[in-house]
């Protein structure tokens, strides 16, 4: 059925029937429970058990020391959350009255006036469960039960009924998690990760209320907008879901309106329909002209607007209320022959446009899944927004956010690529967790759908390679185990997902051969194969700066390397400095990835010169050298994904479109992949990113003596201006470029063009560097810009060095800050002036205890003048901030 708009108008509704009445049960709550069944404490809800404990000062600070491992006890023992709620007549006079738990972690037994009204085993499903019968007009209780998941997870894990194991049964050592986590539907984080600590929470996570109800609630909303290219409108199919209890058949209208530019488009319907399982599902086509609405964009391609659509449903007893946001955008995941013949190509085409995907990995916003539903998070956009990013891939270990966050993807044009919550690992296929599973689906998608930056579900995250690459020693019966990855993931996920959204794009896997795989039968030979789908990279033992360690895939879903976070972060986790060395106990507590700190300090003494481990700022040094090896290391490889695009190899690799790095955010304070740190300070990679990921930038690769040179602009629109690239030689002693190569070039929205090659050994003897290569690499650098004809800066400056900085002859600036000013007070930001004598490299600003960020750092400086500003969190004054900043680089003589 299609709807007809009657016409614009005010919607204005019948005020005959009553409305579904809503109750929350949010709010303070009581917890009982611990390994005596002794403790009783307040619980706020939305909450959790760590929460809780933490909050009565039951138990420290579990983010400190070695907490994790101290308050273990916590999630092997059984917490009960009791409380007391009033109910009124006309709340009992209702047909039904549910209890409504968005998130309950994660077996629960929920009893009202001590009668079970229902269980749980699901952290990712809404339940409702009928409570009418037990209720009475005034003072009632409600407690859930929560077991323990640890003793669950164990107890399905060695079931005797169980045919045979779902490995990996436990993590790796490293880890100091807790085994079978893959047996249970909790966020799979939650027992540990090489990024985070083991928490195994039990809690009421999300908002609870009653509902009370005499013939059906709106319970999901679901409006996915479709467009044929050669059409003037949108086709926008609706599914309005009731919820109806336990009746035979609802009727009733369903009126919907819809504000467009053009003012608010309404219509209206009648059905009748049988009730299946408590619901019913009533679905109708609007027809939205094109010229009422703007298309919603990724970031950097146009703006994204979002409508307001209401629908209201009224029968003979009731009337309800829902309401959507939609965008209007179209997306195909595009993988076709390409003109060389070899592979498939894989990328995301957005209102017919290719985009090229940029942005990051996101793990869970806070490991305590209670705590991810209060953040603000509109800082984490506003910084993705500003590194030019347009998409973020929600990671299948952890959750399903809350709408919020996805509110927010859709108003910064930052596309989501969302997992399901299965990760590196295999998962069961028993019918009872096929149930459970089809559960979580139906309300994630239901949930989720009408999000214009949702534009990808993925089933799973490495699972493919987990079977391919044979990561827990499944070859042996790999057919057993790889037909339970194709029911999981293709047989019953898939199909669930097509249900709700039929234009859904869905992905098995992340890394895949997508297509490919699923010629192969789902599972490839070579899931991370460059000439299909996306890859994962991962290489702690190559040379991190140099682009040919790279791979060269359609699409870089996942790359990374580690660093540290500030001496400030972790000191909010260790009291003492020499805690932070590589090699003490507690970084080998808190560094979860096998030989990763080893791994560190190699990767950094390949390029530069550590301080001997004796001297007094060692730490400071291996803190700051770390994030300057990740950042560079990161900066380098996108660039090197970002140049491949529009073009290939002669092996037929390249075609890039999309470069995701891993990982944006932390949980804790240790040595992890994230470009912001657990206390918001971003990390030096932070800053690259605004830079790696700007629309238009200038970069080069030095392969054996020719230095290759390319512009890349990404958008909509090319500049209305006349490029050119220039190739400049600096001595590093010297702010002055000894010379300068000028190219003029034409930009491509859909390739990286060649700007110039060079031939280095004559470039730098030309430079005055010296005629021997090897002595004259050592002496100089080559630094890229992109200007129009009035000079004026197109790209961030870039930056090539033809050798190890640790075989330099590099120069010791005198570095200084010469001022800090007020910018504006109000906004609370300020402007640093950073001098210097000679190039200096990887300048960085440090504000230690006064949180902000800076406009530009980490930078290098070839300028004698340099001014950025920096933004505080919160208020500060000019003498504050001038006390606190500090300014340090390279060949800071405190490291020597
Ligand atoms: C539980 O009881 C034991 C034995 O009385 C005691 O040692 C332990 O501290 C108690 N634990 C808690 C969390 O109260
Ligand atoms: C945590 O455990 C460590 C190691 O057993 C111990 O040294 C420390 O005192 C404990 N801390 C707390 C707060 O219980
Ligand atoms: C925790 O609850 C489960 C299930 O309700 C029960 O089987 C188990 O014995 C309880 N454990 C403890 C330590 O009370
Ligand atoms: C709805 O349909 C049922 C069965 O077809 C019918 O008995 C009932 O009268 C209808 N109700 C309304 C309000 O039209
Ligand atoms: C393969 O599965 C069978 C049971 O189906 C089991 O006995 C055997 O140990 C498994 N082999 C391996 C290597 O896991
Ligand atoms: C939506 O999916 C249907 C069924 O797969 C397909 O026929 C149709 O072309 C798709 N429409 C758009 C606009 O993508
Ligand atoms: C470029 O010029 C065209 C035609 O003059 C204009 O429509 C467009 O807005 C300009 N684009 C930019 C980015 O300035
Ligand atoms: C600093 O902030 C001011 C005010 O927002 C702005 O005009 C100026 O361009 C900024 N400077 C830098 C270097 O970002």
């Amino acid at each position: 059925m299609v709807l007809i708009w009657t016409k614009f108008s005010v919607l204005i509704l019948a005020g005959l029937a009553n409305g579904v009445i809503r109750q929350g049960l949010n709010g303070q709550w009581k917890v009982t429970g611990g390994p005596n069944k002794t403790l009783t404490i307040d619980a706020y809800v939305p909450g959790g058990i760590f929460s809780a404990l933490m909050e009565s000062g039951t138990i420290g600070d579990i983010f400190y020391g070695t907490g994790d491992s101290n308050y273990s006890w916590v999630g092997l023992t059984n917490w009960t959350y009791s409380t007391t709620f009033t109910v009124s007549e006309e709340l009992l006079n209702s047909r039904v009255v549910l209890v409504v738990f968005e998130g309950l972690d994660t077996f629960a037994t929920v009893s009202v006036n001590g009668h079970e009204v229902g269980t749980s085993e699901n952290m990712f499903v809404r339940y409702n469960f009928n409570i009418r019968d037990q209720l009475q007009v005034g003072a009632n209780e409600i407690s859930v039960q929560f077991a323990s998941a640890v003793a669950t997870a164990e107890a399905l894990a060695k079931d005797p009924s169980n045919e045979y194991v779902i490995p990996p049964e436990c993590p790796v050592p490293e880890y100091k998690g807790i085994c079978y986590v893959n047996r249970i539907r909790k966020q799979q984080a939650s027992f540990a990760w090489d990024w985070g600590p083991a928490f195994a929470s039990v809690g009421i996570w999300g908002l609870t209320e009653i509902i009370g109800f005499d013939d059906a609630f709106i319970e999901y909303l679901v409006a996915t907008p479709l467009k044929n290219p050669d059409d003037d409108f949108w086709t926008v199919p609706l599914s309005v879901y009731l919820n109806a209890g336990e009746i035979a058949a609802i009727s009733g209208t369903i009126d919907v309106s819809l504000e467009t530019e053009k003012g608010v488009r309404t219509s209206s319907f009648k059905f009748n329909e049988t009730v299946d399982e408590f619901e019913v599902k009533v679905t109708t086509t609007l027809l939205v002209p094109s010229s009422e609405v703007s298309t919603w964009w990724p970031n950097g391609y146009g703006t994204q607007s979002t409508y307001k659509l209401l629908v209201t449903f009224v029968s003979e007893h009731e009337r309800d209320q829902s309401t959507v946001h939609i965008g209007f955008r179209t997306v195909e995941l595009v993988q076709e022959k390409l003109g060389t013949g070899q592979g498939l190509s894989f990328y995301y085409k957005v209102n017919q446009v290719p985009i090229f995907a940029k942005g990051a990995n996101a793990i869970p916003i806070n490991i305590l899944p209670e705590r991810s539903q209060s953040l603000n998070l509109a800082p984490l956009f506003e910084t993705m927004k500003s590194a030019h990013m347009n998409m973020l891939r929600v990671w299948g270990g952890g959750v399903y956010n809350v709408d919020y966050f996805y509110s927010l993807a859709d108003d910064a044009g930052i596309m989501i690529w969302q997992d399901f919550m299965f990760a590196c690992a295999l998962y069961p296929t028993d019918d009872a967790y096929l149930k459970n599973v089809v559960k979580e689906v139906k309300h994630q998608v239901r949930r989720l759908a009408s999000h214009p930056s949702v534009v990808i579900w993925a089933g799973n995250n490495e699972n493919e390679a987990v079977l391919a690459q044979d990561w827990y020693d499944t070859m042996d019966n790999f057919t057993i185990y790889k037909n339970d990855y194709v029911k999981l993931y293709v047989d019953v996920i898939r199909p669930e997902v097509l249900k709700i959204v039929p234009n859904a794009t869905y992905l098995t896997s992340s890394p895949t051969n997508g297509l490919e795989s699923d010629q192969e039968g789902y599972v490839a030979q070579n899931p991370g194969d460059s000439l299909y789908g996306d890859v994962h990279f991962y290489d702690y033992t190559s040379d991190s700066w140099a682009p040919e360690t790279f791979p060269i895939p359609r699409f870089a879903s996942e790359y990374g390397y580690q660093s540290m976070p500030s001496i400030e972060s972790w000191l909010t986790a260790t009291a003492s400095l020499d805690d932070l060395r590589p090699d003490s106990a507690f970084m080998d507590y808190r560094q979860h990835h096998p030989g990763g700190n080893d791994q560190n300090v190699d990767l950094i003494e390949l390029q530069m010169q550590l301080p001997d481990p004796e001297s007094e700022n060692y730490v400071k040094a291996f803190i700051y050298f770390s994030q300057i090896l990740q950042a560079q290391a990161m900066k380098i490889q996108t660039e090197h994904y970002r140049s491949f695009k529009g073009r290939v190899n002669e092996k037929g690799e390249g075609n890039t479109m999309g470069a995701l790095y891993w990982q944006l955010n932390d949980v804790w304070v240790a040595p992890t992949w994230s470009g912001i740190d657990f206390t918001g300070r971003w990390k030096m990679l932070q800053y690259f990113a605004k830079d790696f990921f700007n629309p238009m930038i200038i970069t080069g690769r030095l392969t054996d003596d020719n230095l290759e040179v390319y512009a890349i602009c990404d958008g909509l629109e090319l500049p209305n201006v006349t490029v050119k690239g220039l190739v400049q030689v600096y001595k590093w002693e010297s702010l002055e470029p000894l010379i300068a190569v000028e190219s003029p070039i034409s930009l491509d929205l859909y390739k990286s063009v060649p700007v110039t090659t060079i031939h280095a050994p004559t470039a730098l003897q030309t430079a005055g560097c010296g005629s021997d290569y090897a002595e004259a690499k050592k002496k100089c650098f080559f630094h890229l810009r992109l200007l129009d004809q009035g000079n004026n800066i197109l790209a961030p400056f870039n930056y090539i060095f033809p050798e190890k900085l640790k075989n330099c002859a590099l120069a010791k600036p005198a570095v200084k800050i010469e001022s800090v000013e007020i910018v504006d007070l109000y906004k609370k930001i300020f402007s640093v002036t950073v001098s210097t004598d000679a190039v200096a490299l990887f300048v960085w600003l440090d504000t230690h205890e006064v949180k902000g960020v800076f406009s530009e750092n980490g930078f290098l400086q070839v300028l004698p003048s340099k001014t950025v500003n920096f933004t505080a969190d919160s208020r500060v004054t000019l003498e504050e901030l001038q006390a606190a900043v500090t300014v340090t680089h390279l060949s800071d003589p405190a490291y020597l």
